[in-house]
């Protein structure tokens, strides 16, 4: 059975016909061609197709489609357009964080959310927000160094521009 669906991503409005069992994963990648989004175990255990809906993070292969009526969604895609997402990108670039990649597109998500929550996370907070997102380089230690750099990079101003901007 399709549904009409219509919701947010990414600060533009989406409508189109889906099956409504169809997985928000396979809606982003397949249907909507934004492939940034990573599938890893697809069963909710690693962390690689986290999106943020209503500025929450949410696992998108465990999603359906219908849930996303209405809702605001940000992928990774949409993350640049906030400047936390921006500094985040640039930390990670530069403290070395991205290893094979696969994990990076989850990881900026969770920590988009966790910065926009919380403007400056101590690496206790950092290490708890990123605890459902596997890195299989096991390169955490640089991970959450470029989390706090990019925190550390944002003007005061910024703080409250994240908490509008809410992801
Ligand atoms: Fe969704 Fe692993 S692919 S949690």
């Amino acid at each position: 059975m399709k549904i009409r669906l219509g919701f947010e991503l990414n600060g533009n409005p989406v409508s189109l016909e889906v099956p409504a069992m169809r997985r928000v994963i396979d809606l982003l990648r397949e249907d909507l061609k934004l492939t940034g989004s990573k599938e890893g175990c697809g069963t909710g255990e690693c962390g690689a197709c986290s999106i943020l809906v209503d500025g929450e993070v949410q696992l998108a292969c465990l999603l359906l489609a219908g849930q996303l009526a209405g809702r605001r969604v940000t992928s990774i895609e949409g993350l640049g357009a906030t400047q936390a997402g921006a500094s985040l990108q640039q930390a990670f670039v530069q403290s070395g964080a991205v290893q094979c990649g696969y994990c990076i597109p989850g990881m900026e998500m969770a920590a988009l959310a966790l910065l926009t929550r919380q403007p400056h996370p101590s690496r206790e907070e950092i290490r708890v927000a990123l605890s459902g997102n596997l890195c299989r380089c096991t390169g955490y230690v640089k991970i959450v160094d470029a989390v706090a750099q990019a925190a550390a990079a944002l003007p005061a101003t910024a703080a409250e521009e994240r908490v509008k901007a809410s992801p």
